[in-house]
Order: C-alpha cells, then structure tokens, then sequence
C-alpha cells in the first residue's frame, strides 16, 4: 500500500501482512525504530542549545548534556530497543561488542537482531549539517530462547530482513525497506508524526552527480582515479557535478532522487576503506538494490560478502546503476 500521506503508525500495519514471516514482531520493531528515532530528533535538533547549555552549566554534575551526540543517539537507540523488549540482540558501531538482551525471567522468544551506526556523518554534528542514523535487521540464525551469538550477526546483508536511514537535515525523513521497495517518510515536527512523502523511491538509472572524498585522489586505485577523470572529461552529458558531503546518508539520500554514484574506495593509506560493512554498507546496499540501484565492493556485491568481524571495513560503491556498472569497468581493468 503506498497512500501518499498516510502516516508511518498507518503504513506500517497495512503492509504487515506483506512481510514474509509476518507475526506482528518486525512491526513492532519498526515502530521502535520510529520512536527512538524522534528521540535522537529532538536530541540533534537542539544540539547548538547543548553545547550553550553545557557551557553555561559547567558546575552542573548532570553530565549527560554533556554528551556527545553520537554517544548519546547510541544510548537512545539501545534504550529504547532494550526497554520495549522487542530484539534479542543489538550490535553498534558505537560499541566494542554485540549486546544479548535477556529478559529477567526468560530468555527472549525475539527472533530479530538490530544493527545500527546511531550517528553517521558525525564530523558534521558541530558545523549544523545533515546527519543520519542507519540501521539493519535480521532474524537471528541461532535458536530463539537461547542467547544470540556473534554468528546471528555475522550473516552476509542479503539476509537482511529490513533496512533503513533517517537523515535528520531540512527535514527529517525514515526511509526503510522490508524487502518491498523503498518508501520515505518525512516528519512533521510540530506534532511529531512521520507521513509518506515519498513513496517507492528509486534511483534514476543515469545519474549525473558524483560524491567521493577527491582530498584522498592521490591514494585511491588507477581505476578509481580513472574512473573520476571520465567523470570530469567534456563528453557527452559530462562533465557530472561533484557533491560530497561527508555524511553517507545524506549523499545516498541525494544521489538516490536526483540520480549520482557514492564512492568510498580503498587506498594506499586505507587498504580496507572505511566504512563498515555491517552498520553501514549492508543497510545501503539493500536500500540501494530495492531502489533500482546497485552497490558494490570492487568486483563483488556488497550484499554476498560473508563478513568476517563486527567492525570489519570495505570499500564501498552504490548509487545509479549505470553509473555503478561503468565504475565497475574502469576497476575490472585493473585487476
Ligand atoms: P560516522 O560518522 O558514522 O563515523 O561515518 C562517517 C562516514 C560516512 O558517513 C561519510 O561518508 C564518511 O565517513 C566520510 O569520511 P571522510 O571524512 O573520510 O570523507
Ligand atoms: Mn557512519
Ligand atoms: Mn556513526
């Protein structure tokens, strides 16, 4: 169902039925979501007034104010996950391991696990610039009842279950995927409701727009830096225009309505990359694919690779399809 302007509470219990496993149990973790991400809202919307307020209360001991953002949008997310007992386990880039969640009594009967990176794009907190939160879903492989393990969320993202970002810029928006096309939904802040602004969004096949930290060109792969010079050549419907905000949801979210390609490759000083598969690059990649584009690793999809670890890094390369594809020649050229 994609009614314009029905609102996320609505969507998501017309579209219950839709979910392949559906038992009520991944809806109540989306509303979840929802919830704490009006919290983390309210939290990035007043984070100038923090750092007033933190100032000017420095005798003050409540030291959470004090926080950094990034901090405490882990602490909400996980509060509010952990609190409405609706996942088993939780994994963060914010924290060194995954976190087992039990009730007092028993173990959970939880099938999901959440993965999140709280705040991404972090060095744009102080400079009042578009921030996101992106998180990941998975039903655990071990048996329910039993505590998680690292293997549930170890699991390559084509397992993933669904998928979202909420980009807290101009607006706010939760853009999410069970699997099902992508839908957006804006908040509106004054009575704090999300409505679907932007149903089944896709990404233009051609895009005309390219974001890559170019700080970095020296160290990047020829292909790579290949590819950014046809970028930039006059041929054609290029020269595209450069876009980089520093913040990968923002640059998805861009590059997805107006058509573009999002890079973070690996280089001579990063051989990894530097975004992290798990929190990061399977979430995008599934959003990414159901909206009609692609997003690889190098040769491979990102959504077949087996990770290894937790915090594990690749390089990562998403955004129009035929933008992807011609990236991927000038790579395969060089391998
Ligand atoms: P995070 O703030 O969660 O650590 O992620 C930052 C990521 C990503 O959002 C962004 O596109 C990229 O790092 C920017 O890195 P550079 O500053 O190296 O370009
Ligand atoms: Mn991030
Ligand atoms: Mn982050």
């Amino acid at each position: 169902m994609t009614r314009k302007n029905c609102t996320l509470g609505e969507f998501i219990i017309e579209n219950q039925d839709s979910f392949q496993y559906s038992s009520g149990e991944l809806s109540k973790l989306i509303n979840a979501i929802r919830l704490a991400a009006k919290v983390v809202n309210h939290e990035v919307n007043k984070a100038g007034l923090v750092d007033i307020l933190g100032a000017a209360g420095e005798t003050n001991i409540q030291g959470e104010d004090q926080q950094k953002l990034d901090v405490l949008a882990n602490e909400k997310f996980i509060q509010t996950l952990t609190n409405r007992e609706i996942v088993c386990g939780i994994a963060s880039e914010e924290e060194d391991d995954f976190i087992s969640i039990n009730s007092n009594d028993q173990q959970h009967q939880n099938k999901y696990i959440v993965l999140i990176d709280p705040l991404d794009g972090s060095s744009n907190i102080d400079v009042n610039v578009s921030v996101g939160t992106i998180f990941s879903i998975y039903r655990r492989i071990t048996p329910v009842g039993t505590p998680v393990t690292l293997e549930d969320f170890l699991q390559p993202g084509k397992n993933q279950v669904a998928a979202g970002y909420v980009v807290y810029g101009t607006s706010t928006m939760l853009v999410y995927t069970t699997g099902d096309g992508v839908n957006g939904f804006t908040l509106n802040p004054a009575i704090g409701t999300f409505y679907l602004s932007h149903p089944n969004m896709r990404f233009p096949e051609d895009g005309r727009i390219y974001s890559v930290n170019e700080g970095n060109y020296v160290h990047f792969h020829q292909g790579v830096k290949d590819y950014i010079k046809y970028c930039q050549e006059e041929e054609g419907d290029r020269p595209y225009t450069s876009r980089y905000i520093g913040s990968l949801v923002s640059d998805f979210h861009r590059n997805m309505i107006k058509g573009g390609i999002y890079m973070y490759p690996k280089s001579s000083v990063t051989e990894e990359g530097k975004l992290r598969l798990l929190y990061e690059c399977n979430p995008m990649a599934f959003l990414a694919e159901q909206a009609n584009g692609l997003a690889i690793g190098g040769k491979n999809r990102i959504l077949d690779i087996q990770p290894k670890e937790l915090h594990q890094r690749v390089p990562f390369f998403c955004g129009s399809k035929n933008m992807v594809l011609k990236l991927q020649e000038f790579l395969e050229k060089y391998h």
